[in-house]
């Protein structure tokens, strides 16, 4: 199986910049790649921040965008974003039965589980104790498949202090560390919120996040009081997963870096 990533698309309305740049514009630079590129891959999945203000016209504008992409379409929804605006104008959403916009979706590698970390009027990550039932009840219900989580904010702080400030609950962090250990097959995790390219181990599961659409956040594990921006280049990430083995690799679609044989592999 091959699939995208993509995180922190910010779409805006048409017209509308932020920092200086069109993240519309980025996207769209980004699905011609894409579509030129990978449009071999199984599915595209996108972990929030689909919008910048969570407004009606930016999920059109959002909607008018991906339609244009050529596969199929996951996404959750991250702290920028507006849950009803959301389910209204993205027909890929769907919530649970308390209006938490989250799925588990078969797929050929296992169970993607679509998780919601808004909290209403903060930036902030949170999995509240109803967020977690439902996420209990799709580990039980799918005990003998391999889980793969994706969630706007991760469940553990990352050291970068600005960024940790509006990180995830630590209560609901730990359930969910719970959880995910429990099932026992739980076997990546990805997330967005960071803008950053970041990857590791929690609780033994690997974890993996890249650049956004927009302004990417700077490496600064000092600044507590400001998050700083930086004019890196945007990402997207191209999943394969193979048996028990999964690669990641991160493509910078705008860089203009100029490509050069470097020989046969025998040299
Ligand atoms: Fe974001």
């Amino acid at each position: 199986m091959k699939f995208i990533h993509l995180t922190d698309i910010h779409v805006t309305e048409p017209g509308a910049s932020l920092f200086g740049q069109s993240p519309n514009l980025t996207l769209d630079r980004c699905i011609d790649d894409l579509n030129r590129n990978h449009a071999d891959a199984d599915l595209c999945l996108i972990t929030g921040d689909l919008t910048h203000n969570g407004t009606v016209p930016e999920y059109a504008a959002a909607r008018d965008i991906l339609d244009r992409l050529k596969l199929r379409k996951l996404m959750l929804i991250g702290n920028h974003d507006q849950r009803g605006p959301a389910l209204d104008g993205l027909s890929e959403l769907s919530a649970d039965e308390h209006g938490f916009v989250q799925q588990a979706v078969p797929t050929g590698a296992g169970i993607f589980v679509l998780m919601d970390t808004k909290t209403d009027d903060t930036h902030s990550g949170a999995y509240c104790a109803a967020r977690q039932d439902w996420l209990a009840r799709v580990l039980r219900d799918h005990r003998d498949r391999p889980v793969w989580l994706f969630m706007h904010h991760p469940p553990f702080e990352t050291g970068m202090p600005a960024m940790d400030r509006i990180g995830m609950n630590r209560n609901d962090a730990a359930a969910i560390a719970r959880l995910a250990v429990g099932h026992g097959n739980v076997r990546h995790m990805f997330f967005g919120h960071f803008h950053r390219p970041m990857s590791g181990t929690w609780n033994g599961i690997p974890f993996s996040s890249h650049r956004s659409m927009m302004l990417q956040c700077a490496l600064d594990f000092e600044t507590a009081n400001e998050v700083g921006g930086i004019f890196e280049e945007p990402q997207y990430a191209v999943v394969t997963v193979t048996g028990d083995m999964t690669c990641i690799h991160y493509h910078d679609f705008d860089s203009t870096a100029m490509r050069q044989s470097m020989g046969g592999p025998e040299e």
